[in-house]
C-alpha cells in the first residue's frame, strides 16, 4: 500500500489509541479546509473491526453531524453491508482519505490528502484491519497507486506490504448517479463477505 508520498514529517506513531488520535486529529490545522468545514469527521465503528472502509471525504451531511457517511451515500452504504449480513457499527470502522470537507464536494487536492494521510495511516496501523474497501478512485489513487483506476482495479483483491488485503470498488455515490454499477458492486462485496466470514472460521 502507498507509492504515493504522504507527510512523513508528520510523525504518529507514538500514538498509542484510535481515541488519542482522534482527539489531536479534532485539532488539526495542517491544511486550509478546517478553516471552510464545521469540523474534523475523524471515523467511527467497530474499534476492534476486522473490516475497514476508506472513502473520499466528507460531505455536506458529514460535515453537519461530524461522522463519516452520514449522508444518502452511506445510507445505501449500510443497505449494501446488510445485503452481505454485516453491520456498520458492530463489523466495520468507517474513515476517509481527508477529515475534512473539501469545499463543494470538490476532490480533495493532492496536498491536501498529503497532509491528511498520517492521520489514516496510524489510523489503520492501530486498528489493524485484516480487510480494507476502498469506495472509489480518490481512496484508491492515494493508498495505492495515483496511476491506478478504478474501473480497471475494482474487484481484484490487492495486499498491503503488511498483509492486509485490499479490495477497490465503486464509490457507493458513484452507484446513485449509475445504477449500472450496482451489479459489480454487488460482486465485489461479495469477495468481501467471503473474505471476511473466513476470517472467523
Ligand atoms: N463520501 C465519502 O467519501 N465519505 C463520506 O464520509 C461521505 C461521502
Amino acid at each position: 500500500m502507498n507509492k504515493v508520498p504522504y507527510s512523513t514529517e508528520h510523525d504518529l506513531s507514538c500514538i498509542g489509541s484510535l481515541d488519542e488520535l482522534k482527539e489531536m486529529a479534532l485539532s488539526c490545522r495542517r491544511c486550509g479546509l478546517r478553516e471552510e468545514c464545521s469540523g474534523v469527521v475523524f471515523g467511527e465503528g467497530n474499534p476492534v473491526a476486522r473490516l475497514m472502509l476508506i472513502g473520499e471525504g466528507p460531505g455536506a451531511e458529514e460535515d453537519r453531524q461530524g461522522r463519516p457517511f452520514a449522508g444518502k451515500a452511506g445510507q445505501l452504504l449500510d443497505q449494501i453491508l446488510g445485503a452481505i449480513g454485516l453491520e456498520r457499527f458492530e463489523h466495520t470502522y468507517i474513515a476517509n482519505v481527508v477529515k475534512c470537507r473539501p469545499p463543494g464536494n470538490r476532490v480533495p487536492r493532492p496536498e491536501e490528502a498529503r497532509q491528511c494521510l498520517p492521520w489514516l495511516y496510524r489510523q489503520i496501523e492501530l486498528l489493524s484491519p485484516a480487510l480494507i474497501v476502498l469506495l472509489g478512485g480518490t481512496a484508491l489513487q492515494n493508498l495505492v497507486d495515483p496511476q491506478a483506476r478504478i474501473t480497471r482495479a475494482r474487484g481484484q483483491w490487492l495486499q498491503s506490504k503488511s498483509g492486509i488485503k485490499i479490495m477497490p470498488t465503486y464509490h457507493p455515490a458513484a452507484l446513485l448517479r449509475d445504477p449500472g454499477k450496482k451489479r459489480p458492486v454487488w460482486e465485489d462485496f461479495q469477495k468481501v463477505r467471503d473474505e471476511f466470514l473466513l476470517l472467523h472460521l
